[in-house]
């Protein structure tokens, strides 16, 4: 192994071009590829940004050459040469059109054969990729995606600074607090059996930035959330957060947009079109059974309800009579495609997500299929054919469930399931939208009471505010989410800045007076003392990320993910700990049965 001694990288592999040939270069990175030919060697060298060529041919130095001899893959070098164009260009790589003759060449350190090939695109199972996720980070796809990251967070810290925000770090050690996902734990060592929470947001923190004058605050912040995981979830994650005072909706979403527009036009050259689209959340399940919806494609749901209002078919009848519907999509002209056998897959889709079954019509130029037809009337069949426009080439599938909650979850299920299957929308397509008028609670059965839908300071409607006792599940919030092609990409909302409204929305979630002051009584005590109104948003900054680099997961754009059971497989944890380090804790382990 040598040193760099004086030697120096001048370029990275991608500034080298057509415009420098014969000029004296450094280059350094690993071998990515090696031919010796006999009488002439050549490498890839692969650096942060992109590969170059080296030749060694009979004008190196004979020296050079039998050092070039001895390079594997994943050997870290540097080397002096000349810039020449290539006999055989490669079109398929930026440099592609030049080399360098190498002169001298330093082999900096040796490799060991790694356990997969780093070459993007190659097939190697995650575990695998995860547990040596410092190779895995070597291929150039994978730079990609961690530098979208960085360029978009600069772009949005830059933006919210020409915007008067100011960047203020919130406490990693903070209180446990109900509502929500689930907290991770971290115990005090000072105070025996008691413990911190890692923060899920920096939520309560930012409203009293609010309140302590700094009417404009932004965080790029790590949250932490002990929840399952999915392609769009981690347990640990960053928001962009930003929170204004004085402001209502519209200037919060207008703000934001502004913010996108900047960062699709700088990393991707694409011109997003403002204001974005608003929808209420009604609108977005009764058409598309989400508060998400991925807007690229129609198939909208379609109410079957009042066509079949009298029938004797009992499944459609006991979701009718326990307060539930009968609801459709079409998969227009796919009647062909979607076989019986295409059909059953999407019935599993459908109770994955509670449904019963999937009833469906299926409607080729040679004859008609139904599962659930011959139970119907003439009457009814047409009645539900027409309502949702059913001819000849579709396809109707139909759920019905006592549950509307169901209905909507598997139909919007089966909505984005045909859609990916049958490539109906352009994966090029950017579309946003703003879900608005969201419910303010939820009845929450197993706990059998009324939980806050986004978080318990969200401002009702104002002309809800009458009705948050009498008729809770029917008041709306002035909340909003921002949706990108069918993944949520951030929400916010007005915040609550009136201690008695804060502490009737405390009383109508089940909180008892002295769980109230005990969880929150610092907060409704800061409203005391001068609050001006304000609210907020926070972005998944990994989903924005994702959707930008345009990767499949947030995993690919982070550099150290977690997975499925969120432990890291590189490090190993989580992990055991010294029995020291418990007793210190007052921790005592219990045996899991
Ligand atoms: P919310 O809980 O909706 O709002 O989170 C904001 C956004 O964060 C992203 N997100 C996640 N990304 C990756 N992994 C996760 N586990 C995860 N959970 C959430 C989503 C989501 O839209 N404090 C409020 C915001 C506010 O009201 O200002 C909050 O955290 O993209």
């Amino acid at each position: 192994m040598e040193t760099m001694g004086n030697m120096r990288r001048t370029h990275y592999s991608v500034a080298i071009n057509e415009t420098m040939v014969g000029q004296e270069v450094v280059v350094a990175g690993y071998i990515a590829k090696s031919r010796d030919l006999g009488a002439v060697i050549f490498c890839d060298v692969r650096d942060t940004k992109g590969i170059i060529q080296l030749n060694f041919n009979d004008e190196c130095p004979r020296d050079t050459f039998e050092k070039a001899k001895q390079i594997r893959g994943e050997f870290v070098v540097m080397a002096k040469g000349v810039v020449a164009l290539r006999e055989s260009p490669n079109n398929n790589i930026p440099t592609g059109k030049v080399e360098v003759l190498v002169k001298e060449l330093k082999i900096l350190s040796k490799a060991e054969t790694t356990p997969f090939e780093i070459k993007d695109n190659v097939n190697v199972n995650d575990e695998l990729r995860l547990k040596y996720r410092y190779l895995d980070l070597r291929r150039t796809n994978a730079h990609e995606g961690l530098i979208v990251r960085h360029r978009l967070a600069k772009i949005a810290r830059d933006y919210f600074d020409a915007n008067d925000f100011i960047e203020i770090e919130t406490p990693i050690l903070v209180k446990s607090t109900p509502e929500g996902a689930r907290d991770y734990i971290v115990p005090s060592r000072v105070q025996p059996n008691r413990f911190f929470a890692l923060p899920q947001s920096p939520q309560l923190y930012k409203q009293l930035l609010m309140l302590s004058g700094y009417d404009r605050y932004v965080q790029l912040a790590r949250c932490f959330r002990d929840e399952d995981l999915r392609a769009d979830r981690q347990p640990e994650f960053t928001q962009i957060d930003i929170e204004m005072a004085y402001v209502d909706e519209i200037d919060i979403q207008t703000m934001n947009e502004g913010f996108i527009r900047k960062a699709f036009k700088e990393v991707l050259d694409v011109d997003v079109p403002l204001p974005f689209p608003r929808m209420t959340y009604k609108d977005a399940m009764d058409n598309y059974g989400s508060d998400k919806p991925d807007t690229r494609f129609e198939m909208k749901l379609c109410d079957l309800t009042e066509c079949v209002k009298d029938t004797g078919f009992a499944v459609f009848r006991n979701a009718i009579d326990n307060g539930g519907s009968v609801r459709c999509i079409v998969a227009k002209g796919l009647a062909d495609k979607l076989t019986r056998k295409e059909i059953d897959k999407l019935v599993e889709v459908a109770k994955t997500y509670g449904a019963k079954g999937l009833a469906y019509t299926r409607m080729t130029a040679e004859n008609t299929t139904s599962s659930y037809e011959k139970f119907l009337t003439e009457a009814e069949i047409a009645a539900t054919r027409e309502k949702c426009g059913a001819e000849t080439g579709d396809v109707m599938m139909v759920v019905a469930s006592e549950e509307n909650s169901v209905v909507y979850a598997a139909l919007g299920a089966l909505r984005l399931a045909v859609a990916k299957k049958f490539e109906l929308f352009d994966p090029e397509q950017f579309n946003f939208l703003w879900v608005t008028d969201f419910p303010l609670f939820e009845f929450d059965k197993e706990e059998n009471r009324y939980v806050a839908v986004h978080h318990p300071f969200t401002m009702p409607k104002d002309e809800d505010i009458e009705k948050l006792e009498t008729d809770p599940g029917a008041c709306r919030a002035k909340a909003y989410d921002m949706v990108l092609n069918g993944v949520e990409l951030g929400g916010g909302s007005i915040r609550i800045n009136n201690p008695d409204l804060q502490q009737r929305m405390f009383k109508i979630l089940g909180f008892t007076e002295e769980r109230m002051h005990d969880s929150f009584g610092f907060l409704i005590e800061a409203y005391k003392y001068g609050a001006p109104p304000h609210g907020g948003m926070a972005y998944g900054f990994d989903r924005l990320c994702m959707l930008m680099g345009r990767k499949d997961s947030i995993r690919d754009v982070i550099a150290f993910p977690k997975v499925q059971n969120a432990s890291e497989l590189m490090t190993g944890c989580p992990d055991t700990v010294e029995q020291k380090q418990l007793d210190e804790l007052y921790i005592a382990m219990v045996e899991k049965k």
